[in-house]
């Protein structure tokens, strides 16, 4: 009897101890990639964008928007992979091609009105990374 007491004992005690406890070994989870150059170029061609549109470039808004969309396509974009990423991702998309439709056809309003669609993608974006991380961009690179 007290043979058997002990086992069940024993048996209670690993299975409470190798429960789903987080263990120091546990790898973190969603670690951070470290910022890659290509999201800092996002920024760089959003701001040449901006000057485009303000000095009435239509070369240079197109340059940058093709830029934008290059970028968009790379491996190292995709950071998470969630949905509302994705989504996020086509708005910038679209937005960044009609962008470069509106330059080629000299429309300065039409391409102006996308870029604001790109900047809500980008802020909306960050948004949404911020919350599944649970972090803000700067003090990620510890
Ligand atoms: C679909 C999501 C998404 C969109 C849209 C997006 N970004 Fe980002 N951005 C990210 C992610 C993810 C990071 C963090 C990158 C990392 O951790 O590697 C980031 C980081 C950045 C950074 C920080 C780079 C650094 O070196 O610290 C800047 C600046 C930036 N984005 C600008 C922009 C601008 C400007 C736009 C719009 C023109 C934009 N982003 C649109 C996902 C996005």
């Amino acid at each position: 009897m007290r043979t058997t007491l002990l086992v069940c004992f024993a048996v209670l005690s690993v299975t409470i101890l190798s429960g789903d406890h987080p263990s120091a070994a546990e790898p973190k989870k969603a670690e951070l990639p470290k910022v890659n150059p290509l999201m800092a170029d996002k920024l760089k061609n959003a701001q040449l964008l901006l000057e485009g549109l303000a000095l009435n470039d239509f070369e240079k808004i197109q340059k940058s928007a093709e830029e934008l969309m290059r970028i968009s396509k790379a491996a190292e974009w995709t950071v998470l992979k969630t949905p509302m990423y994705e989504v996020n991702t086509n708005n910038f998309r679209r937005a960044a091609e009609t962008i470069i439709k509106k330059a080629k056809e000299k429309n300065v309003d039409g391409a102006t009105l996308a870029y604001v669609d790109m900047t809500v993608s980008c802020v909306r974006c960050h948004q949404h990374c911020r919350e599944v991380r649970n972090t803000s961009f700067t003090p990620i690179h510890e």
